[in-house]
């Protein structure tokens, strides 16, 4: 848990779908209820022994949130606010709870090697990397924000500058580094040439596509076989042709209740593609998002749970006329859609005309 850089590119860092399918292939000791709770809540992003991967080693003996029960009980119940932790008080129940943190607190001190050193070590890093159709990639990474604008990002937290943090000696010295230029919630999938996204997990939001291309990943992971980055500057360079940006406040209106509080619970793969599972305000969102038949579209499959009026989306007008769903009652740039057409939808998005 080590000191605030570090955490930052561990936890946005390096996870490819691939690298966790091979971090799942660990033995596995005899389950006990916590340990259950664990691997189907946790491992996505602690791995499955919690040893980290896109989240925190929770064997060492380095805490950020400390590390008695009861804290580790309040961290799980309560998350860590705009760093990527969920809150799991409203998806678990007390029970499941008490169990998982008896699980974390065994962990503690067990010192296994860090899941994200493992997973790199299994990774072929090209600093191009891309996926194809039938097996996307997904990167957690600093992303750049392609000119998203403050108003799509009011849960953001801007960071402040950290203690620099010394690898030789182990310890933070003096002097600081500024907070990362780019987005730390970002995750990025692509398809191979036809599609590309964005979403963002703190916002709960597609934020950009693009077609053409992924990302050089030089800044974040040096030229060649990595490891020889320089400087501070993670944020990748998007690669291709942007098909759409996202503008304007959450479009999503949810009759009955001025809640709309995003809060992201994780992605799994659906046949290979990452389904971003999510909850706007007591609405459930699953999304899986992939690429239409010309380059640049993309079809955004969203199933929803809780949506008991439905659901309105109110598009950016400037935006409105590249995105068509095929259920519901559409007024220029408003979406209605009743109860029935909430639970199961599919918006196209198609890329901005040139
Ligand atoms: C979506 C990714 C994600 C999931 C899923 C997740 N965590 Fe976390 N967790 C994180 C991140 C990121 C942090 C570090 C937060 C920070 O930087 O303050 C964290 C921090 C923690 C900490 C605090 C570690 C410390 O050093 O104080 C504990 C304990 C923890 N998680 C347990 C769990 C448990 C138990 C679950 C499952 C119920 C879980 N996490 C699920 C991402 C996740």
């Amino acid at each position: 848990m080590t000191s605030l850089p570090i955490l930052l590119a561990a936890m946005t860092g390096l996870a490819p779908l691939a690298a966790v399918a091979a971090a799942d292939a660990a033995p596995v000791p005899p389950p006990s209820p916590g340990r259950t709770v664990f691997v189907t809540y946790c491992a996505t992003c602690h791995g499955p022994e919690g040893a980290g991967l896109i989240g925190p080693n929770l064997t060492d003996t380095v805490f950020l949130h400390g590390g008695t029960r009861e804290d580790i009980v309040k961290t799980i119940s309560k998350g860590v606010d705009g760093k990527g932790m969920p809150a799991w008080e409203s998806i678990l129940n007390k029970e499941q709870i008490s169990q998982v943190a008896d699980h974390a607190f065994a962990l503690i001190g067990k010192n296994l090697p860090s899941g994200m050193v493992a997973a790199m070590g299994k990774t072929t890093v090209t600093p191009f990397p891309k996926g194809s159709a039938v097996q996307p990639l997904l990167l957690r990474t600093f992303m750049p924000t392609q000119g998203v604008g403050d108003e799509v990002l009011p849960h953001y937290h801007r960071g402040l500058a950290a203690a620099k943090y010394s690898p030789e000696k182990g310890t933070d010295v003096a002097g600081s580094v500024a907070p990362v230029e780019g987005l730390t919630s970002g995750i990025a999938v692509s398809f191979g040439d036809g599609l590309a996204y964005c979403f963002d997990a703190t916002e709960c939001r597609l934020l950009y596509t693009w077609s053409g291309g992924f990302l050089d990943m030089t800044k974040y992971w040096g030229a060649g076989a990595g490891g020889s980055r320089a400087g501070n500057d993670y944020v990748p360079v998007v690669m291709g042709t942007p098909a759409y940006v996202t503008h304007g406040a959450e479009p999503v209106e949810i009759p009955g209740s001025a809640d709309v509080t995003p809060r992201f619970t994780g992605y799994r793969k659906v046949r290979g593609v990452p389904q971003l599972e999510y909850h706007l305000g007591a609405v459930a969102f699953a999304q899986l998002i992939t690429p239409g038949t010309a380059p640049g579209v993309a079809i955004c499959a969203i199933t929803t749970s809780g949506a008991v009026k439905g659901l309105v989306y109110h598009f950016d007008p400037q935006l409105s006329a590249q995105i068509t769903c095929d259920k519901g009652r559409r007024d220029g740039a408003v979406l209605t859609l009743d109860a029935a057409a909430a639970a199961a939808f599919t918006l196209t998005i198609v890329p901005v005309a040139r």
